[in-house]
């Protein structure tokens, strides 16, 4: 019977503190009939995959004001959405997005499946993801488990065993809550639980509605769950990068390979970064400005800056005038050293 009892709970709770978020269809207006935008809670969905519900919110605002519908998005160029997508980080996800966008156009004419299997088909929907967008934007009551769900079902149900071998338990706990009868809304509060109350340290047990369901904050064992195994520590790589400004302003920048880290974004012309080295892109009196440091999943990585404003014929890489929000954080932060005494912001 408990199992029941936790969603109505949280259903409860949930019309009342639901988050407001510019993608959302909010519990009242649900009710009333209203029903979310698949395009507008795809989007959100990837855009949220390792990305905070703060860091999104503008950049959603954003592409749905450049791109209000599936449609218009498939028809976007390419380097305009990596620009927009520039600083939320894993790229692969902005080069799906187009893939997928351009997918739905193609192959199911212009409208997004409703299932959870037709979601799967497309690029860059995984399991969470389909999950998501069936629950929300169908209502169908898909097991959605992304970290906040893990979490919550690891306190709920006193999980001990570590992430990630609790997963397949996790699942079946999240699986045995998902209730029939509204289950995008649930989803939804599942997660808005574990980011507001149920969250990973100091949890606020005293405000949670699943009070005395909870088996972890019984045991006085919640802040502890879910385990981890110990992650290996990240190496540090070393590279260098090479910024040229020419006297109009132009910025030396390529574009990197469609595949592996930073992929179809703009950069500066730099060394490969698992130790192999190239040239400086022209022979010039490169000055040393400092360096950037940046974490990337498997690794983190220290960066040399060097600029000139010589000018001469590159030997890969082309002379562009880009906004600086159009490069990848990384890249912003070597922009913002190379440039941090002159530059148009
Ligand atoms: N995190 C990812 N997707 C979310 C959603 N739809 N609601 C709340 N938090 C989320």
């Amino acid at each position: 019977m408990r199992d029941g009892q936790i969603s109505l709970r949280l259903l409860d709770w949930y019309d009342t503190a639901a988050r407001d978020m510019p993608w959302r269809v909010g519990p009242a207006a649900r009710a009333a009939g209203q029903r979310p935008d698949p395009y507008r809670t795809w989007l959100s969905e990837v855009m949220l995959q390792q990305t905070t519900v703060a860091a999104v919110k503008a950049y959603f605002t954003r592409f749905t004001a450049l791109w209000p519908s599936v449609a218009d998005l498939a028809a976007a160029a390419d380097g305009d959405v990596m620009a927009e997508w520039a600083g939320l980080g894993y790229y692969a996800r902005a080069r799906n997005l187009l893939a997928c966008a351009r997918a739905v156009m193609r192959d199911h004419a212009g409208v997004f499946p409703g299932t959870v299997e037709g979601l799967l088909t497309l690029p860059g929907i995984g399991p969470y993801t389909a999950a998501a967008i069936a629950a929300i934007a169908f209502d169908q009551p898909a097991v959605v488990v992304d970290g906040n769900v893990e979490r919550v079902m690891a306190r709920l149900y006193a999980v001990q065993t570590p992430l990630p071998r609790a997963k397949p338990d996790l699942i079946a706990h999240a699986a045995r809550n998902t209730p029939s009868h509204r289950p995008g809304d649930y989803a939804q509060a599942v997660m808005d639980l574990g980011a507001t109350i149920c969250t990973p340290r100091n949890p606020a047990c005293g405000f949670c509605p699943l009070l005395g369901l909870c088996a972890a904050q019984t045991q006085g064992i919640a802040a502890e769950l879910p385990r981890k195994l110990a992650k290996p520590e990240k190496p540090t790589r070393a590279g260098r990068v090479w910024v040229a400004r020419r006297p109009d302003g132009a910025i030396l920048l390529e574009r990197r390979p469609e595949r592996g880290l930073l992929g179809g974004m703009l950069a500066f012309p730099g060394d490969a970064w698992d130790g192999a080295t190239a040239g400086a892109p022209f022979d010039a009196d490169w000055q040393a400005v400092g360096e950037v440091r940046h974490t990337f999943t498997h690794f983190h990585l220290v960066l040399q800056v060097l600029t000139t404003t010589a000018t001469a014929n590159p030997n890969r890489g082309e002379y562009l005038h880009p906004r600086p929000s159009d490069l990848p954080t990384l890249m912003r932060k070597a922009y913002d050293l190379a440039f941090a005494d002159s530059s148009p912001r």
